[in-house]
């Protein structure tokens, strides 16, 4: 909160198990909740059948089979109103698609894999073909630090280069941090395809 200036947007990937955990202190802590956005994705994770009795209750599913992710949007309250908070810190919505395209809430996309998956091999990757579209949603105008305090591989942080935004990345583990080092201009170099599959280096 005290880095973000008035109308800053935070994204939270989460699950559909936990998010509301994760939402709370974010409003306590007084972030507006601004929706969620659904990131489509079929992981293919086991985990829906009862644990070691899924031979005697075939036909049984403990909860859904997940097929998306939700990601809490979350915005620093603004500075009097939207257009003036736009005005003087360029920040307090979002970047559409175009002047005729909203962004919008709902995101088909695929588990970190491929080719990506080699130049990042981090157990929770997150594909460029995705994450580049929330960077750019997340500063309207381009201006602006894109900060990632749990970077993981730097997929975040590539994808904020590869829109030539000035980024922050941390993270607490000093291989996945060295593996960032490397991912990170890999990726940042990588073309993912119109869907996001079998993307190429550039
Ligand atoms: C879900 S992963 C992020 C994956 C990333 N989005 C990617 O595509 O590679 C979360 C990362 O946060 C790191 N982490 C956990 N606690 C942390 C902390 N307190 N400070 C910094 N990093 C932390 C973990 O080591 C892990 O690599």
């Amino acid at each position: 909160m005290p880095v973000l200036v008035p109308g800053g947007h935070v994204f939270i990937a989460t699950n559909p198990l936990v998010s509301y955990l994760v939402y709370e202190p974010f409003i306590q802590a007084g972030f507006e909740k601004r929706g969620e956005i659904i990131r489509v994705v079929y992981t293919l994770r086991g985990g829906d059948r009862p644990k070691n009795a899924h031979e005697e209750f075939p036909d049984i599913t403990v909860m859904p089979k997940s097929c998306w992710e939700p990601w809490g949007l979350f915005r620093k309250p603004c500075e009097g109103r939207v257009q003036d908070n736009l005005r003087k810190w360029r920040t307090g919505g979002l970047r559409r698609i175009s002047a005729e395209e909203p962004f919008k809430d709902l995101i088909y996309s695929l588990p970190g894999r491929g080719l990506e998956k080699e130049l990042a091999p981090h157990p929770s990757l997150k594909p460029q073909h995705f994450l580049r579209q929330i960077v750019r949603a997340a500063v309207p105008f381009g201006h602006g630090v894109i900060l990632d305090p749990f970077m993981g591989s730097g997929s975040t942080i590539a994808a904020a280069t590869a829109l030539s935004l000035r980024s922050i990345g941390l993270e607490i583990d000093r291989d996945y941090f060295q593996l960032a080092k490397k991912a990170i201009p890999a990726l940042a170099e990588y073309v993912p395809s119109e869907n996001g599959v079998n993307g190429t280096k550039r």
